[in-house]
């Protein structure tokens, strides 16, 4: 395309190459109509019209290219598409209608019966339930290990395996797994190397900067940005992503046009969304970690972390999320978490309200009992994704919830 100021159609992707992943978030994946508005525009329909019968039988044979149906196309979930990939550095993106979407038609278009996927214990309840549960029905098996622990990952690899998949850092207890070694084994292996971006977002974490074949994220979160829309993307090389492409044509787990916009928004603001999440998150943990009711607390930016080092090589921050164990059980999590007043007592994260949630009852309430035993989920265990309210006041909330420990009978202070 020539580019035209005057015209001021779009900026070519070309003209943006090296470009920040700050400025990539605000100008990447633009498209304009002639109407030149300055905001994204929306495409709230589900078909396309022809100018005749034949342009019709162009554009269904793919000898013309243009829009045909908003299950596999549409102008504004590709604008959404071609940002994300852009911010992570991956050749094309393919949206779907949510995070679990995205993992699902990952495994239909990539694999078969008989593949064998090897995962981590730790990640997101609803990604083991769909391994364990649903994969498995159609002859896909998975072996779940220790998320850092590298002999095991090696020890599980089987001939038959073509994929490794990690969340990192993971939900809801931040550990960190190395990417560029796990990556080297799934080469090795001939498997593919699948990172669900979803805690840290391109602005902290590229996972193709260290290997990785393809990243996942559950648009749900830090990419929306504000708790609004349900949504998902993964992102790779164009063989690949043509083949995610066609299980999403035909099996139909679409994004949203309406969806898609609201991501588009929401990325714009992603950066410096992220630095304030980094900012709260690690001051609040600091301060949790020196609260006498509280035994350990899990954030990456923490120097007690075991996997501070590695998170501060692979990542440019420590995100937003941080899991804590009171000392006590269930009850002592539940008193705390009711005792709150401003936080919101709610599973979503990554939007910019503060929210708490007890995943052993929750997220990861599926669980069979010995896999919550195995990925760390204990009944004393608290998460919190910290937003970008005023810290002190994020420590008021905190802080009626430890009084309501101190003074078990009335429930709150
Ligand atoms: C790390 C991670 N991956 C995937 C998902 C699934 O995303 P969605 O809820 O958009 O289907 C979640 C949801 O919480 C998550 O936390």
């Amino acid at each position: 395309m020539t580019y035209c100021r005057e015209q001021n159609i779009q900026i070519p992707e070309s003209d943006l190459e090296g470009m920040s992943v700050d400025t990539l978030a605000v100008r990447a994946g633009q498209i304009r109509t002639d109407q030149l508005e300055h905001s994204s525009p929306i495409f709230p329909t589900s078909s396309f019209v022809y100018g005749s019968a034949a342009q019709a039988a162009a554009r269904f044979s793919g000898e013309e290219s243009g829009y045909i149906y908003s299950r596999f196309s549409n102008p504004t979930v590709q604008a959404f598409e071609g940002r994300i990939a852009a911010m992570e550095g991956g050749e094309r993106a393919v949206a779907t209608a949510s995070g679990m979407a995205a993992i699902l038609s990952t495994c239909m278009a990539l694999l078969k019966s008989g593949d064998h996927i090897v995962c981590s214990h730790a990640v997101f309840g609803t990604t083991n339930g769909l391994l364990r549960r649903y994969m498995s029905k159609f002859g896909v098996e998975t072996t779940f290990v220790t998320l850092n622990d590298l002999e095991e990952w090696a020890g599980a690899v089987r001939p038959e395996t073509r994929m490794l998949f990690v969340e990192t850092p993971s939900n809801p207890l931040c550990e960190v797994a190395d990417m560029a070694a796990l990556a080297r084994l799934a080469h090795d292996n001939d498997a593919l190397f699948v990172v669900d971006n979803c805690f840290c977002t391109p602005i902290l974490q590229r996972p193709f900067d260290h290997g990785a074949d393809i990243v996942i994220h559950s648009a749900t979160k830090y990419l929306d940005g504000q708790g609004r829309c349900v949504g998902g993307v993964v992102i790779g090389s164009e063989p690949l992503m043509t083949e995610v492409f066609g299980f999403l044509r035909s099996a139909g787990p679409t994004m949203s046009p309406f969806n898609a916009w609201v991501f588009l928004k929401g990325l714009e603001t992603l950066p410096i969304r992220m630095r304030a999440h980094c900012d709260n998150a690690l001051e609040l943990a600091r301060w949790l970690e020196q609260k006498s009711a509280v035994e350990k607390v899990f954030y990456t930016g923490l120097e007690s972390h075991p996997q501070h080092e590695l998170a501060k090589r692979q990542q440019t921050g420590f995100g937003g999320v941080l899991s804590f164990c009171l000392k006590g059980g269930r009850e002592e999590a539940w008193r705390l978490i009711d005792a709150t007043r401003m936080i919101s007592i709610t599973a979503n994260l990554g939007d910019v309200k503060t929210t708490i949630t007890h995943p052993a009852t929750t997220t990861h309430g599926r669980l069979p009992p010995e896999e919550k035993i195995i990925a760390g989920i204990t009944e004393n265990l608290i998460r919190l994704s910290v937003c970008i309210e005023a810290i002190d006041d994020l420590k008021l909330d905190l802080d009626r919830g430890f009084q309501a420990l101190k003074n078990p009978s009335t429930g709150s202070i």
